[in-house]
């Protein structure tokens, strides 16, 4: 349904709104009901005394000064009494329970003959028959005496209760809803790798516990970050130190005409040493770096790309326009290498990187022309320490992508790994140009 809001806030406003509506007409009803009769007996109560009055006062009064007395009592008292017959028809009273009990009242009072009715002659009003011997009269009295004052300021006070109970619901419930969309924002900030800010531990017990326990949470997964990193950069230097060590000195020793034993143990060093790179890259706080405004992604790229053409490996790209953005430039740098690596080591020796915009988003695109990744594989390479079978024979971690997916994610942008038309690889990263 269109109508029904998304967000809990407006959710819970329109149905305290609601509740309060079918509220207020309950007691309305109530109310009508429980008044009706008690209202309809003082009335005919004061129709009994007018009727008695009258009568008595047309009984007593001299036949000669029935008419000024009659007079009187219109200017006066707004009673009109009028001779009638007891043969005339006069519109049946309509069915109401008001003036059911009304009449019941009146009869029972005045004698089983007495008559009602809300008009006679064509005149409106309250008329109410009774007899002097055989002779009828009406009486009658405006029709105001019977109608319930101003039905319209009850209808105002309604609405203004309404309105008012509206305003102290939103206020209650934005109050709830204050520490809710803030821990939200955290969870958002904290899935993509980000270390939020505290949030605040205020509010009702049940918030206050929530936002405790999330802070728990972040800060458990920051010191574990932390304890991880610092691990594996003791582990890496650990091992890096030895290692140049080794190369060093192999490459001081004589091979004894076995340049091949020595090549492939220089390159195994090699291997060992940009895997233990992989760990250390992997392992990094992601969010260590700060954004650097107004980052010019375009010269970043050409920079990498300089660093890798200087080698002699062809890696080609044409500049793009591209808008500043909010960039960590190092990670971004790690980015590109990893893809760059992949396409060389995986693909084939040319590599190419197109990127462009759209309307919220930039896009960046390294293609090559090798195997590349088959889609139902696609989603898994991005998960640490995964690769495909073919890569078995060749060296590497399978942390690759996934850093490049982290790095992605932390910028609030996307990797996807598609097939390039005509063979090969494009693997494509998407970057929001806000934020
Ligand atoms: N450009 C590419 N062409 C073909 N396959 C690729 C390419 N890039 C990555 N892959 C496949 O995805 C796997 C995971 O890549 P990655 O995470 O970088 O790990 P690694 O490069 O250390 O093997 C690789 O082992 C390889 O099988
Ligand atoms: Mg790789």
């Amino acid at each position: 349904m269109k109508l029904w809001p998304r967000t809990l806030l407006w959710r819970s406003v329109l149905l305290i709104a609601a509740l309060l509506v079918v509220a207020h007409l309950a007691w309305l009803q109530i109310f009508r009901t429980s008044e009706i009769e008690p209202r309809a007996l003082q009335v005919a109560q004061q129709l009994v005394s007018v009727v008695n009055l009258t009568r008595a006062a047309l009984i007593t009064a001299e036949p000669g000064r029935r008419f000024a007395l009659l007079d009187e009592l219109a200017q006066r008292e707004g009673i009109q009494v009028y001779a009638g017959d007891p043969t005339e028809a006069v519109p049946a009273l309509p069915d109401r329970p008001f003036l059911r009990i009304m009449q019941a009242r009146l009869r029972r009072d005045l004698g089983s003959q007495t008559r009602l009715t809300l008009e006679r002659e064509g005149v409106s009003g309250v008329w109410v028959s009774f007899r002097i011997d055989r002779e009828e009269f009406w009486v009658s009295v405006p029709r105001s005496r019977i109608e319930r004052n101003a039905p319209l300021r009850w209808i105002g006070w309604g609405a203004l209760v309404l309105v008012l109970a509206v305003i102290s619901a939103f206020l209650v419930v934005a109050r709830i809803n204050r520490p809710l969309r803030e821990l939200t924002r955290a969870a958002e900030q904290l899935g993509r790798g980000t270390t939020p800010p505290r949030v605040n531990e205020e509010g009702p017990v049940e918030i206050r516990t929530l936002a405790q326990a999330f802070n728990q949470m972040a800060a458990d997964i920051q010191r574990q970050d932390e304890e991880r990193a610092l691990l594996l950069a003791g582990v890496s230097h650990d091992l890096r130190t030895p290692l140049a060590r080794i190369r060093l000195a192999l490459e001081m020793l004589d091979d004894h005409g076995n340049a091949d034993l020595k090549t492939g143990v220089v390159q195994d060093i090699a291997d060992i040493d940009s895997a233990i790179g992989q760990f250390l890259d992997f392992a990094r706080p992601v969010d260590a770096e700060t954004l650097a405004t107004d980052s010019d992604l375009d010269t970043l790229v050409q920079s990498v790309v300089a660093r890798y053409t200087r080698h002699g490996r062809d890696v080609r790209y044409a500049p793009a326009s591209l808008p500043p953005l909010l960039l960590r430039a190092q990670a971004m740098q790690r980015l590109l290498t990893n893809l760059i690596d992949n396409a060389l080591r995986h693909g084939s020796a040319t590599v190419e990187i197109l990127a462009g915009r759209r309307a919220q988003s930039i896009w960046l695109e390294v293609l090559d022309r090798g195997p590349g990744i088959p889609d139902a594989d696609a989603q898994r390479m991005l998960q640490p320490f995964t690769r495909l079978d073919s890569a078995r024979s060749t060296s590497g971690t399978g942390l690759g992508l996934a850093i490049v997916e982290r790095i992605a994610r932390l910028h609030g942008g996307s990797v996807q790994l598609l097939p390039r038309d005509g063979g090969g690889l494009r693997a494509r990263i998407e970057l929001p140009v806000a934020g």
